[in-house]
């Protein structure tokens, strides 16, 4: 098994991209600890995957420190915490922007702080990071904040990429399109017409469907056994972006 004897932490993993991901991740030999702030999606996890679970809240300093330290030294960190904001930049407000900040880029800053010293003295470690295609990727309408802290999230993962290259630490990000998860759904009942906002979706990804969680996180773990790419952005979307 590729990850035998490496321990993995996921954050988000109650539901959508990061619980597809944790199940991946123990069926490819891992030691998976799932984080999320839902006790009650992570009990249901626990029972489904056997994996071993933790609430940790990515806003929280605190929370994620507590976690790190019980949990020992990470070996695979998975970023996968992050909120949708709909909008346009006149539509937004300041806490909005002030909470996606925090939720979507400054939560990984948090991890990658509380981790990297175990994996520095490893001289090992693989970060993946959950961006998007709305990011630097490609301008989506009415996803101005959530574009905007995406591509911070290109930039961040760049950043640490360059700063631990020489010293054995891989940090990438990935970039899905629209990907089949609860909160994809809550969405797509805040339009009003679930349907026809689903075949709005569906209509934008050329390969004629929306993925599934499964689908990205195959690349996660790619990405988290892949010794030679650092820095990278891979784009994961039914070809919106071809
Ligand atoms: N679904 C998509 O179409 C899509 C596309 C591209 C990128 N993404 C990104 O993938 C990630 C996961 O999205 P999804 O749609 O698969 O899942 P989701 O939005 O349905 O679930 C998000 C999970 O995050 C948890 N969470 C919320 N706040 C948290 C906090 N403070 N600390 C820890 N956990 C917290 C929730 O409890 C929930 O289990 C997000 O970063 C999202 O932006 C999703």
């Amino acid at each position: 098994m590729k990850l035998d004897g490496k321990t993995i932490l996921v954050t988000a993993a109650g539901q959508g991209i990061g619980r597809a991901a944790a199940i991946a991740f123990a069926a490819a030999g891992g030691r998976v600890v799932a984080t999320d702030v839902n006790a009650a999606a992570l009990e249901a996890l626990a029972a489904d995957a056997g994996v071993e679970t933790a609430f940790m809240n990515v806003l929280d300093d605190g929370s994620v420190a507590e976690v790190v330290g019980k949990v020992g030294p990470v070996d695979v960190l998975f970023n996968c915490a992050g909120v949708v904001h709909g909008g346009t930049i006149l539509d937004v407000q300041d806490k909005d922007v002030d909470f996606a900040y925090d939720l979507n880029v400054k939560s990984m800053i948090r991890t990658i702080r509380a981790v990297l010293p175990g994996m520095l003295a490893k001289g090992d470690g693989s970060i993946v990071n959950m961006s998007s295609v709305a990011s630097s990727v490609k301008g989506v309408p009415n996803r101005f904040i959530y574009g905007t802290t995406k591509a911070a999230v290109i930039g961040l993962t760049k950043a640490v990429a360059a700063d631990y290259v020489a010293k054995g630490i891989r940090c990438n990000a990935i970039c899905p399109g629209t990907v089949d998860s609860p909160s994809l759904h809550d969405r797509l009942r805040a339009q009003g017409d679930y349907e026809a906002a689903r075949a709005a979706f569906i209509a934008r990804q050329p390969i004629g469907r929306i993925g599934t969680p499964e689908e990205i996180a195959d690349l996660v773990v790619y990405l988290a056994t892949a010794t030679y790419t650092t820095g990278a952005v891979h784009v994961i979307d039914g070809g919106w972006v071809n």
